[in-house]
């Protein structure tokens, strides 16, 4: 396909910062540790936002940071109303806010809304109150005689319930079991109980008083369930086939009640402001994704089809034009994604043959993937991703050009699919290792206490500080795409698809730019160049055209 659709973002609001905006995602175990225990904290954000400044970020989303026994790296939350005590208090998560706004950053914070923690006082007071109780009522719980109430298996492997009985000790609670489509120590809360609704509601409104500008909804596809909770195709082994089983036909995924939820939600931010956003995690195909982003619903859903489209040119092209398509019918904007902390990080993905699923993480006895070439197409895929129309977001390191951390002593891995698949299954650890911000200091910088996950030797090289001499560096290049894209006003514009005479070459005109992605294996002409803006690899206009390279993106006028 040669000429695509050519599609618009609506321009009537563009005053909401977030239909534009670059937003990164910083992980706080892993960014920067100001007390020097091994894990990031609120202070060590801080002490970064001067750099996040300079790169070019205009709003930062934090990975969860409440109080959490870190079953799932935070995702499993003890209280939605304060700080993990190991990241701050919640004077200093106010300083933060405060800080970032000063610098004219936004803040957006992760909800966790399937699911607790199990040491929630609202999961506890269920498990004291006994079966039937209206404390039981917050979540899922079942009585099952003959084994489990269904086949349901956890994301993380193993079946999705628990019983209860080991739990409380208690004669009444045999054949009671609770769901939990994530880790036991994540429970699902039960949205069809007005009072989960109304505890939301307060958990919006805490955080909204408090200066936050937007939410990321973790498993905003999963809060509601099929009536009856019906047996799905897949059954209890997830993991069965080697990889993730299909998150789409599912009796709890992407059921119609959920955007009920989301109107209700989006009344609650009105109350602040329609500057103040959501942005949806919701695994699905473009066309069902759009219905999270009508007008009274979220603002943002991240398009994962871009993010799973790896070195592959259709596939790539069809990560623009679906969610651009699809997202236009309700006038959303589009947002772009390479990375977050639950894949493989992109450098490393795309230093591997498209086809190779990585979904499982990466061992040290697994095929290595091509560093070198990853991290020029991931730089080539970075230029051409910021030149398109909508919001960019970019997981922490990489700026740096990170790759994943694929030989970590499996001793050390904390995801827990590694635990719960008998490590079958290592999981995500590779991508959340700590960041390297100094090459010669203990631990790259990052803090003087052992970090949580082991830093490889070899990431001195992608210290940030050693990057920042370098004007060739990733993170130089970064720094002049998001401020090009800034200045330029591109994410404002629009896609029509030129024709660069391979279908292995994007060609795209955004207003006077032509982005351009050659993931050919050999070089293409484009002619009548006057300048090259950006460009992920040296180029020169000579005779009025430009020769670009396989592997390079750039930015033409
Ligand atoms: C989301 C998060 C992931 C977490 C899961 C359960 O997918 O991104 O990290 O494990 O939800 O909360």
């Amino acid at each position: 396909m040669s000429e695509g659709v050519r599609a618009e973002v609506q321009r009537s609001d563009w005053d909401q910062w977030w239909r534009t905006a670059v937003i990164y995602q910083v992980y706080p175990r892993s960014f920067s540790d100001s007390n020097n225990d091994g894990l990031g904290d609120v202070k060590g954000i801080i002490k970064r936002l001067d750099y996040l400044k300079k790169l070019g970020v205009e709003a930062i989303w934090m990975s969860p940071h409440y109080p959490s026994p870190q079953a799932d790296a935070g995702y499993d939350v003890a209280d939605y109303f304060n700080v993990n005590p190991e990241y701050g208090t919640l004077e200093e998560f106010d300083e933060l806010i405060a800080e970032a706004h000063a610098r004219g950053i936004k803040l957006i914070i992760d909800v966790v809304p399937n699911h607790s923690s199990d040491q929630m006082d609202l999961f506890q007071e269920a498990l004291a109150a006994g079966p039937n109780s209206p404390e039981r009522d917050m979540y899922m719980f079942r009585y099952s005689e003959n084994g489990t109430p269904n086949n349901w298996g956890s994301m993380f492997g193993g079946p999705a319930w628990s019983e209860v009985e080991p739990l409380t000790g208690k004669e009444e609670d045999r054949g009671w079991w609770y769901l939990h489509l994530f880790a036991p120590e994540q429970p699902d809360f039960n949205w069809e109980n007005p009072a989960v609704h109304e505890f939301f509601k307060s958990y919006f409104r805490f955080w909204l008083d408090r200066g936050i500008d937007g939410f990321r909804v973790d498993v905003a596809h999963g809060l509601v369930k099929a009536e009856g909770l019906p047996d799905d195709d897949i059954g209890p082994d997830r993991w069965a086939g080697g990889q993730q089983a299909d998150q789409v036909e599912s009796p709890f995924w992407d059921q119609p009640g959920v955007h009920e939820i989301y109107r209700e939600w989006r009344k609650v931010l009105d109350e602040y402001g329609r500057d103040r956003m959501l942005v949806a995690e919701a695994w699905l195909t473009p066309e069902r994704e759009a219905r999270y982003v009508r007008e009274d619903e979220m603002s943002q859903l991240f398009n994962f089809t871009y993010l799973k489209a790896n070195w592959n040119a259709d596939r790539v092209r069809d990560a623009i034009n679906l969610p651009i398509e699809a997202n236009g019918v309700v006038g959303a904007p589009v947002t772009w994604v390479m990375s977050n902390h639950d894949v493989v990080r992109a450098t490393t993905r795309y230093g591997y043959e498209p086809e190779v699923a990585t979904d499982r993480g990466i061992g040290f006895d697994d095929p290595q993937p091509d560093r070198e070439l990853g991290l020029r197409r991931a730089k080539a895929m970075a230029v051409f991703t910021a030149g398109l129309p909508g919001s960019m977001y970019v997981w922490q390191g990489e700026e740096l050009g990170l790759p994943e951390v694929t030989d970590l002593p499996d001793e050390s891995r904390q995801d827990p699919t590694w635990l719960r698949t008998g490590n079958k299954i290592r999981g995500r650890d590779g991508c959340r290792v700590p960041i390297p911000w100094e090459a010669k200091a203990p631990n790259f910088g990052f803090g003087t206490g052992a970090p949580w996950l082991p830093q490889p030797e070899y990431w001195a090289e992608f210290a940030a500080d050693v990057q920042e001499d370098d004007p060739s560096s990733t993170l130089n290049l970064y720094r002049k795409l998001l401020n090009t894209r800034a200045e330029l006003g591109t994410a404002s514009g629009s896609v029509e698809w030129l024709d660069a005479g391979d279908e292995r070459v994007l060609l795209i005109k955004n207003g006077d730019v032509r982005l351009v992605l050659n993931m050919s294996n050999k070089p293409v002409e484009i002619a009548e160049v006057s300048e090259v803006v950006v460009s992920s690899c040296a180029l020169e206009v000579q005779g009025g055209s430009v020769e670009v390279p396989a592997n390079c993106g750039a930015w033409l006028k």
